[in-house]
């Protein structure tokens, strides 16, 4: 089932991608929590860090695992997600760093480095609530469109306009990496719930194809709507194209 909650903009869309991780996390100290990195859910974990200081939320049970990594960054590049977790949230919580886990970016035997982290998946036991953005292709984590759905974590190759949409963050576009590890398709849809978060008018086209088209490979995101429990956070501007 999807649930389609529209938010005024992306402070309130924060809010509310907020409170739903913080229930999450008061009826289930101990929830494994899938992550996600990109600008959209900045605001999410900002909201979650202002609950944890006004003593609303406590972290110290929750386990993470994040979507996934770039390959062959190094870990203190600013860049790399295991920078952004925690530069974002798990320095500014009581989450247990030993709980929290990302993709193995600077393990250069792939299969190796996806092997083990779908095994760290499965020993924490799954995610509870799985955080996702939405690429402007319909990428999740980076599952970018192909012919047919990754199932586990895999080595991609990023595509182009992925390249373009993330060089900003980069010096040029030759800095940003040709490769990341992701959960699979599968992976995601494991969770036992899903929460999306999409802002902006430059989302809008994506999101009437991914939750209101057909379900495809071509359109990774379209899966969800297969997911028995999904919730999408969207803002006005991000749903303009719907209805
Ligand atoms: C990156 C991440 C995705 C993210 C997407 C959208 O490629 N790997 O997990 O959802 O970008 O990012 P943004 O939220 O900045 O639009």
């Amino acid at each position: 089932m999807m649930r389609i909650i529209r938010t005024k903009d992306y402070e309130d869309m924060s809010k509310k991608a907020a409170n739903i991780i913080a229930a999450q996390i008061v009826l289930k100290p101990d929830s494994v929590l899938g992550l996600a990195t990109g600008s959209t859910p900045i605001g999410t974990y900002k909201n979650l860090v202002e609950g944890y200081r006004n003593g609303d939320l406590d972290f110290s049970q929750v386990k993470s695992v994040n979507l996934d990594e770039y390959r062959g960054l190094p870990r203190e590049n600013d860049q790399s997600y295991y920078y952004f977790m925690h530069d974002h949230l798990f320095r500014h919580v009581n989450i247990n760093l030993e709980n929290t886990h990302l993709p193995d970016g600077t393990e250069a035997d792939s299969e190796k480095a996806c092997m083990e982290y779908e095994a760290i998946i499965e020993a924490v036991g799954g995610q509870d609530l799985q955080l996702l953005g939405l690429g402007h292709n319909g990428h999740i984590g980076f599952n970018e469109p192909c012919e047919e759905f990754e199932k586990l974590t895999h080595c991609v190759n990023l595509t182009q306009s992925t390249i373009e949409a993330n060089k900003r963050f980069f010096a040029s576009a030759d800095d940003v990496p040709k490769q990341a590890y992701t959960m699979g398709i599968g992976t995601i849809m494991k969770a036992k719930k899903i929460l999306v978060v999409v802002s902006g008018a430059d989302k809008a086209q994506i999101v009437k194809d991914a939750f209101f088209g057909p379900v495809t490979p071509q359109v990774p995101a379209s899966i969800l709507q297969m997911h028995p429990d999904v919730t999408v956070v969207a803002d006005e501007a991000a749903l303009s194209k719907v209805e």
